[in-house]
């Protein structure tokens, strides 16, 4: 496979990025024509972002599957869409070819059609990281289901809320995952998750840990059974089909929920056609990909990195993507440099904290690993401190790889800044330029451009985007007036990232962090309403407050204060007991880090609790906590500071 739209060179990166914000539907429709479309568009783009709305490429029909897989099967079926490394090294690799990808994909679509799933339904995915997820996701684009895939570590409780939220009629789970040392019981957790459940019909189980499940009649099928008898169906003398439903390029294609400031977490929409020309394109430019290549994401298909970099980017552009089950440290601290090995990886792609975490173990475990095979390497998910981008490109790209800092959001759905490997500059802990087709702005409170250097010579305001992209979320489900509100209507016709960011003289971008109230935790994003609305449900808790303090590994650690007027147990069975409610109520990503018991939170005299002063005093900053005379009880502080974790 081509790519006539790959970005070459630097002249190549500064004329194509003026043309595309020239003419950006001539510039976006000449890469558009390089898929497969059933039909061509009648309009490139249109938009406003007061509604919002963004219609990319309106009219014209596609299928995303037809672009990752049957368009491949004529010169490349043969060739490895994804290897699979399980969670133990000592288990077989598989490897799925092209060719195999699409007679599981057509299976997978025909066993839902079986099961009654029709284009437009929302299908709950929630597996580990087998080839099975891959094809379940798949199955449903195949069909136009719309997929919510849920990732692994969140509880019960807020897969029902998930459920509930997208109307989901479908679920498809395994009966349990291996993650390093554990299995975690998938399908039990689905069981409780559908305690009180009305609307889900049919949930579709995938055996991988063959741990005891309840199967309940009527209702639970194993996957199994049912991709046996689709096999049948999809296969006539040899020859696998199952046609693809054609869909607008503005119908949705996925789900995918995501925190923010407010207590609920927000079902961002994708559609079709936008959304695989930017991941595709993307995926193309920003790694500099060469047919042959082994790409390795190393996030989870339960976020939107692995729906876009290990899924749907890759293959629509002809790669090969690495899918790996397990976790960094396990069986020990040098498992990925035993995968880029043993597989000869190509472009490593992982996040900031796992870095951290693998220099936290020293070089011993590189020791006696092969690493030459390495070309590229990628950060995502949240900034990366200079020690570890140092670290990285000395001891993993032995300095002779160029490293991609891709600043991106789930809402962006792929890569907005990022310089490109080996075709513009790279500099530690800035993501650098924006893409063909992105229009950062710096802005203050007011909205305003800044336009004042600081003391540095930098601009620094909040990050907005001037324009859409092809990829820009198109709603949130169920609710557009949230989308608005949470994106377009803090800045009058911009969208909003809820970052900020600082800007050099050669228009380089470096993002700060977030500036409303959502912590980044191990590149996880988490609000801190949602903490404090689990920390809130425990029985003996009166009152909370949440906000983030760095933290050496993870970025940012949860510091979380409570009032508590229970009486059962020590301090510390206490922690422990709001530790398990949070794990009941989010799941065990959220568990706070640090639990301060306190008898007062600073408020202002109208009842707002003074974040900045606790945010102060969970960094350790308490000689400098600034004006404190407009609280309603400044004593409260001094009790803070003094019992600070
Ligand atoms: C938030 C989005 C993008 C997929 C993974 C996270 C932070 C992301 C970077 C980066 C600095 C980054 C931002 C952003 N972030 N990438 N390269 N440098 N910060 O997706 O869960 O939607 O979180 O992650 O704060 O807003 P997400």
């Amino acid at each position: 496979m081509s790519y006539p739209f790959q970005i070459t060179s630097l002249e190549q990166y500064h004329k194509d990025y003026k043309r595309s914000v020239d003419e950006p539907e001539a510039f976006w429709a000449s890469v558009a024509e390089n898929f497969q479309w059933r039909k061509k568009w009648d309009k490139v783009l249109e938009w406003n972002f007061s509604e919002p709305k963004v219609e990319w490429f309106k009219g014209g029909k596609l299928n995303i599957t037809e672009n990752c897989i049957d368009r491949h099967l004529k010169t490349m079926g043969e060739k490895p869409a994804i290897i699979w490394e399980p969670n133990n090294p000592e288990e077989r690799v598989r490897t799925v070819t092209y060719n195999r990808l699409h007679k599981r994909v057509c299976q997978v679509a025909q066993m839902l059609k079986n099961n009654g799933v029709k284009k437009g339904d929302r299908v709950c995915i929630y597996m580990g990281m087998v080839p099975e997820l891959a094809y379940a996701v798949l199955g449903c684009a195949r069909i136009g289901a719309i997929h919510s895939v849920i990732f692994g570590g969140f509880s019960a409780q807020s897969i029902a809320d998930r459920l509930d939220d997208a109307k989901a009629e479908y679920i498809i789970t395994c009966d349990g995952a291996y993650r390093g040392g554990k299995d975690i019981p998938l399908k039990s957790v689905i069981d409780d998750a559908l305690i009180g459940n009305k609307t889900v019909k049919k949930v579709i189980v995938y055996t991988r840990t063959r741990t005891p499940v309840s199967m309940i009649k009527g209702r639970d099928v194993w996957w199994e059974d049912e991709m046996d008898i689709a096999e049948e169906q999809i296969e006539k003398n040899g020859v696998v089909s199952f046609p693809a439903e054609e869909m607008d390029a503005e119908d949705p294609l996925f789900i995918l929920y995501t925190s923010g400031s407010t207590g609920k977490p927000k079902g961002v929409v994708h559609s079709s056609g936008g959304y695989m020309v930017w991941t595709t394109y993307t995926f193309v430019n920003v790694f500099q990909y060469k047919p042959g290549q082994i790409h390795f994401c190393t996030a989870d298909v339960g976020w939107i990195t692995g729906h876009s970099y290990i899924v749907y980017g890759p293959l629509s552009a002809g790669a090969t993507s690495l899918m790996f089950e397990g976790i960094p440290t396990w069986p020990d601290a040098g498992r990925f440099w035993d995968i880029v090995d043993k597989h000869k990886v190509d472009i490593l792609y992982t996040a900031p904290t796992a870095i951290r975490s693998l220099m936290g173990f020293g070089l011993e475990p590189l020791k006696g690993k092969d690493l030459s095979s390495l070309k590229i390497l990628g950060t995502v998910g949240e900034p990366i401190n200079e020690e570890a981008w140092h670290w990285y490109d000395e001891n993993v790209g032995k300095k002779k790889c160029p490293i991609v800092d891709t600043w991106w959001q789930t809402e962006t759905g792929g890569a907005l800044i990022t310089n490109l490997a080996g075709v513009t500059a790279a500099k530690p802990s800035w993501a650098t330029l924006p893409m063909p087709g992105v229009q950062p702005i710096l802005v203050d409170e007011k909205g305003n451009e800044i336009t004042e250097k600081d003391e540095n010579g930098l601009l620094k305001g909040n990050l907005c985007i001037k324009a859409p992209w092809p990829s820009i979320l198109r709603t949130t489900y169920g609710d557009h007036e949230r989308c608005r509100t949470n994106y377009f209507a803090t800045y009058e016709n911009l969208y909003f990232t809820g970052d900020g960011a600082l800007k050099d003289e050669n228009g380089n971008y470096r993002i700060t962090g977030r500036v409303d109230d959502v912590l980044n935790v191990s590149g996880h994003r988490i609000g801190t309403a949602e903490v404090e609305n689990a920390i809130n449900m425990h029985a003996g808790v009166v009152e909370s407050a949440v906000v983030g303090y760095p933290h050496d590994i993870k970025g940012q650690g949860i510091y979380a204060y409570v009032i508590y007027n229970g009486h059962h147990g020590d301090e510390e069975l206490r922690r422990k007991d709001i530790l398990q409610t949070v794990t009941r109520i989010i799941g065990p990503i959220a568990r706070p880090d640090k639990i301060q018991f306190v008898n007062g939170l600073p408020k202002t005299r109208s009842g707002k609790i003074m974040r900045r002063i606790l945010r102060k005093i969970a960094e350790g900053e308490v000689s400098n906590l600034g004006d404190t005379t407009t609280l309603l009880d400044p004593g409260v502080v001094e009790e803070i500071k003094n019992g600070k974790l």
